[in-house]
């Protein structure tokens, strides 16, 4: 059929009516653009429901009834899916915002490999921390600045001063804590988050007073962000939106102030260095490029020292709660820890700072910490995107799968780590905590730790998981040596509730924290 070009032009261009020939030949092409994106996205939408197993969706809701009635995006709802539909299948964020969720350890090992970005909807949850540091860079320049990463938060000085700040903020905390029943997140809660200002800002934190409002904006974004995350305009007319907004401002201009200021004291030659005490925020304006240039630009700096607090805080406080909680439980495992702490540090349950190495080298401690996290790892759910390619998962479990580039792979490490097949056969009863699986080194054993993911794996791993470890090995080993562990009333309920991607320890009936009895050990 030929197109009579004469009668197009004439369609859509009047001489004597130029600026609304213009307006109507705009609007024709945006409204077609608009239709062929529309279509071709409902036409994608049908390829990736035959080519994987989905759950029915709606023409514009896509998967949210199902989400809304498991509880939104957590546990459960990937729970019941992958029982419902096997290891993989994909879901529609509406009305076309297809993932695929993963639960098998053995795949995530091969998406962990494959897909080693962060995609656009994790950048939505944690929005408050802005865009520049790692989470959300690609190729060369995300590999450089992990290296730096490693080197900033894995270097010795830190750890060291790590676990003797750590010593010094609970010594402070515990001695009242025989008196009376203690809500141990709650406690912690201000400590840890004091004990990372100090660490990871040095004396800046409380010179500058900023400390509290760090910490309030902070939480506030982070409790809040959900709220917008997901909506395609800033309401700029809600006043909870306004809060939120400056909250996230006031996060951001705190330590882009303090940053400027220790900055302009490096310079000056003002500035007190403790070659004792590393701090991290020191080191980072300290770090070169190989032609001796700073490395880290100032927002890069800023969103990096806001990740590193964001990363550090509510993860190790939850961490460390839930081992509690599961030894308080298990009397007879907290024994056997308790045995194992002062067998090897004798001198702890006096009062006497622990060897960090030592510490290091307990196996039973490790054990208890690996069993706890698996049972209920802080950080439940991941997310990964190959955005360069195609690839495929290929294994014995589901054939070969072709998964395109851009789509999301939910990985939830809570499904994953109660997997039977490798974890053992009393995984997924509620009340188990056997910290033996990964005792030993038998082949066993081997898998299960292997598979432990708590701290996702591979290149794009959590790099502050041996900071953590410090920190909440030396919390529990001290805790241990001088306090029998109760709870107040062991019968009580206790449950995560799913608080800004963390897997928050509560009481679900009266929405409290569970209260700890501390028995001083005579
Ligand atoms: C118990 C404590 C912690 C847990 C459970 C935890 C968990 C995680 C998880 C699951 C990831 C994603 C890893 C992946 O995709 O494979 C991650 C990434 C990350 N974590 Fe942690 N984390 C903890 C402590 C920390 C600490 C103490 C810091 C910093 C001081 C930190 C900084 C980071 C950073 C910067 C990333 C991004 C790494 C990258 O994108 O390459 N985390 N963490």
């Amino acid at each position: 059929m030929a197109i009579d070009a004469a009668a197009v032009t004439a369609h859509f261009w009047d001489a004597e009516r130029p600026f609304a020939s213009v307006a109507y030949t705009a609007a024709v092409i945006l409204i077609s653009w608009g239709m062929i994106k529309f279509w071709s996205a409902v036409l994608w939408r049908r390829e990736m429901a035959k080519k994987f197993p989905c759950p029915p969706y709606g023409f514009l809701t896509g998967n949210l009834p199902q989400l809304n009635e498991l509880g939104m995006f957590e546990y459960k709802f990937f729970r019941e899916m992958h029982k419902q539909h096997g290891p993989i299948f994909g879901f529609f964020l509406p009305p076309f915002d297809f993932h695929l969720s993963v639960d098998r350890p053995e795949l995530m090992q091969i998406v962990h490999k494959k897909a080693t970005e962060r995609p656009d909807s994790t950048y939505k949850v944690v929005n408050y921390l802005y865009k520049e540091n790692i989470l959300f860079q690609h190729g060369e320049w995300q590999k450089k600045l992990r290296r730096s990463y490693q080197e900033i938060i894995n270097n010795t000085d830190v750890h060291s001063t790590l676990h003797r700040s750590a010593w010094e903020a609970l010594e402070k905390e515990i001695p009242t804590w025989g008196k009376e029943p203690v809500d141990v997140h709650t406690r912690l809660e201000h400590l840890i988050y004091e004990l990372m200002g100090s660490v990871l800002f040095g004396e800046k934190w409380s010179a500058h007073g900023k400390g509290d409002q760090i910490m309030k904006n902070h939480l506030y974004c982070a409790q809040n962000v959900m709220k917008w995350a997901f909506l395609p305009w800033s309401p700029t007319w809600d006043k909870d939106y306004c809060k939120y907004r400056d909250s996230r401002q006031g996060f951001w201009d705190d330590i882009s102030e303090m940053l400027n200021a220790r900055r302009d004291e490096l310079k000056k030659g003002t500035a007190k260095i403790d070659p004792e005490n590393k701090d991290v925020f020191t080191l980072l304006l300290g770090a070169k490029t190989e032609d001796g240039k700073p490395f880290y630009d100032h927002p890069t700096a800023v969103s990096t020292m806001m990740v590193f607090l964001n990363g550090s805080f509510d993860t190790t406080l939850n961490s460390t709660s839930w081992t509690l909680y599961w030894l308080a439980k298990h009397p007879h495992i907290q024994e056997r820890l308790r045995k194992e702490i002062t067998e090897h540090l004798p001198d702890l349950e006096k009062g006497c700072i622990p060897d960090r190495n030592t510490l290091m080298d307990l196996p039973f401690l490790d054990a208890v910490i690996r069993e706890s996290m698996r049972r209920l790892p802080a950080a439940p759910i991941n997310m990964r995107v190959n955005l360069d390619a195609d690839w495929t998962i290929e294994h014995e479990l589901v054939g070969k799968i072709t998964i395109p580039k851009g789509v999301t792979v939910v990985l939830p490490y809570e499904c994953a780590m109660n997997k039977e097949e490798i974890f053992g056969k009393d995984c997924p009863a509620l009340n188990t905590f056997n910290p033996d699986r990964f005792m030993g080194t038998t082949d066993n054993v081997r898998e299960c730790r292997r598979m432990w993911t708590p701290f996702g794996d591979h290149t794009r791993m959590c790099v502050g998981r041996n900071f953590a470890l410090v920190e909440i090995r030396l919390f529990l080993a001290r805790i241990i040596s001088k306090f029998n562990v109760e709870l107040e009333e062991p019968d009580k309920k206790v449950e995560p509730s799913y608080e800004a991607g963390i897997n928050v320890i509560s009481c679900p009936d009266d929405k409290t924290k569970p209260r700890f009895i501390f028995k001083p050990r005579a």
